[in-house]
């Protein structure tokens, strides 16, 4: 989860409106042989799908990105409406070498990962959510959100594991691993999949299961390198009415919130109990302390909470409720920043008093630096305890790659709004990652090598820091799946 606050702060996830259109540039062209393969995609699909181009409000849609930094003006837009036209779209763009961008809920902040200059493809058409009674599983469209797919299964008596708060896409989420409220309890999301409706990059789609050894392997964490994927068929589980919100707390109760968190990695053993601790601030004075708090029953058994719920509070929205009522309780992550926006990855295996003291610091000192150079800036650090056995519920995936030891992936978030700035953002949100790192090091933890995750990964992080020792067994899935290179031409972690 990527934490940013407005100034001053309104909420723990940037609540501020996003600028829904392009960066305005009037000087910018489409690339000729763009403008040529968006005429050809026109002529080729059904008419279920359909092409827009600048100043058409579907476009505007098509092209948005939850952080304004990582939206491009394409030469054109195109929402698929089937898995064929799908399958037409890469074989016109593979044979032209346009570069294009497959979006779904345009959550990522990394640049260029779902944004191109070229075809961009919006997948909001695969927009069905199916629930299968009879064989407990659901089909959800890869064109939604997870509040989406909540809302429809509202009131059905079951769930899915997927994303913790509202506006993140189903689909990127989903291929970059996901880890969700019920992780603990369930597993990540890709140990939750059943089966992926893929568009390989030559046009044919499949229906890939754990019979397909390899791209099963790869699916599961491995980004897009293999091709589009129009549906997921996820493993539905039981749902009541959930307890849990958002609770604030004043910045001079950050020893007790420390001490909270520690206790609960010690005495919480109850799987369906998680918490994310959330720091944030855009100035160093004033830092936002908060708790997510879930428990998945109408009713947490006592003791779980006690720490949590003894600490004085700004504002609290904890209550039993729908699990899709619970979403909303959280800060509102639909928006983003309307300027730029970068995220980073720290895997630790315990946030120890001593490890959550110096993200605190970082915190305050990231504030206040930054603050001098854009006075807009704001940073955000969560913390995300899990069950130790969080990678027991599934077999081996691109990520993690060793299901070995638990990994929790501490997320930083910064924030800004000059893109003259954007290089010292970058390399500030690189400095207090390695920080971060050398702090959990020096706590005695053996993370020096350890993955991290992909969905939070900066974008110019090495595969090897990702997928570990299973870069080259997907480099050479990646190499047999797509011959000519065709998923190349789209941004994201490459193999
Ligand atoms: C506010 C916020 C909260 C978050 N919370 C969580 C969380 O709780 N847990 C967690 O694990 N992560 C979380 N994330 C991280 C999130 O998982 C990633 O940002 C993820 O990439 C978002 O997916 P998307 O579909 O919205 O992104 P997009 O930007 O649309 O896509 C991300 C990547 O997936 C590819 N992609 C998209 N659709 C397809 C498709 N149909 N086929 C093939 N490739 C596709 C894109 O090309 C791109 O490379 C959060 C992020 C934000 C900003
Ligand atoms: C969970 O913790 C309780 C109390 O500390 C203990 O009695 C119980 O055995 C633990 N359960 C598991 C599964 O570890
Ligand atoms: C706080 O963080 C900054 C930047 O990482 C560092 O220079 C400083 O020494 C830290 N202070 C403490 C008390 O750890
Ligand atoms: C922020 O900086 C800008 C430009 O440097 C300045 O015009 C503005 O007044 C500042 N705003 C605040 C709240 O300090
Ligand atoms: C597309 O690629 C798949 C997997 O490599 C292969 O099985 C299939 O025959 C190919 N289809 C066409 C039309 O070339």
């Amino acid at each position: 989860m990527v934490t940013f606050p407005t100034r001053p702060l309104h909420g723990l996830l940037c609540v501020a409106a996003l600028g829904v259109k392009a960066v305005p540039d009037s000087n910018y062209h489409a690339p000729q042989d763009a403008a040529a393969t968006c005429q050809a995609i026109a002529e080729a699909i059904s008419s279920a799908s359909q092409v827009y181009y600048p100043g058409s409000t579907n476009y505007d849609a098509d092209i948005a990105h939850w952080a304004f930094s990582s939206t491009q003006n394409s030469a054109c837009s195109v929402e698929p409406g089937t898995a064929e036209d799908v399958g037409k779209i890469l074989q016109i763009v593979g044979a032209a070498r346009t570069p294009f961008a497959v979006k779904g809920g345009g959550h990522n902040p990394n640049p260029g990962f779902s944004s191109t200059t070229g075809v961009q493809i919006a997948m909001t058409r695969f927009n069905q959510v199916v629930n299968n009674v009879a064989t407990g599983t659901v089909d959800v469209g890869a064109g939604l959100t997870w509040d989406d797919v909540y809302d429809e299964l509202d009131g059905s008596g079951v769930n899915v594991v997927g994303g913790r708060v509202t506006g993140v896409g189903v689909a990127g989420f989903t291929l970059g691993g996901g880890y969700s409220w019920k992780t603990s309890q369930y597993g990540l999301t890709i140990d939750n999949i059943v089966a992926f409706e893929l568009v390989l990059p030559n046009g044919s789609v499949r229906t890939i299961t754990d019979a397909d050894k390899d791209l099963w392997f790869g699916l599961r964490g491995g980004g897009n390198n293999f091709g589009i994927v129009t549906k997921f068929t996820l493993k539905s589980h039981p749902q009541t009415d959930v307890w849990g919100g958002l609770l604030v707390y004043p910045s001079d109760q950050i020893d007790a919130l420390i001490e909270a968190i520690a206790n609960f990695q010690d005495s919480v053993n109850d799987t369906k109990a998680a918490v994310i601790p959330a720091l944030a601030a855009s100035d160093p004075s004033a830092v936002t302390l908060a708790a997510l708090v879930f428990y998945d029953a109408p009713t947490p058994p006592a003791g779980i909470w006690d720490d949590f719920l003894a600490i004085e509070t700004l504002q609290s929205t904890v209550e039993t409720q729908s699990f899709a009522s619970f979403l909303t309780a959280l800060p509102n992550a639909a928006k983003g920043p309307t300027g730029r926006g970068l995220s980073s990855c720290v895997s630790v295996l315990k946030y120890t008093p001593a490890l959550s003291q110096v993200i605190y610091n970082e915190t305050v000192f990231w504030a206040g630096k930054l603050a001098a150079l854009d006075n807009t800036s704001s940073v955000g650090y969560n913390i995300e305890p899990f069950s130790p056995d969080l990678f027991s519920f599934g077999t081996d995936s691109a990520y993690p790659p060793s299901r070995a030891q638990p990994l929790l992936p501490t997320n930083m978030g910064f924030s800004w709004t000059n893109p003259a700035l954007d290089s010292q953002f970058h390399a500030a949100i690189k400095q207090t990652t390695e920080t971060i790192k050398a702090a959990a090091i020096r706590d005695g933890q053996d993370v020096a090598d350890v993955s991290i995750y992909e969905n939070y990964a900066l974008y110019d992080t090495p595969l090897s820091e990702i997928y570990g020792d299973n870069v080259a067994r997907l480099k050479a899935i990646k190499a047999t799946v797509d011959p000519q290179n065709v998923m190349g031409l789209a941004g994201g972690f490459k193999f």
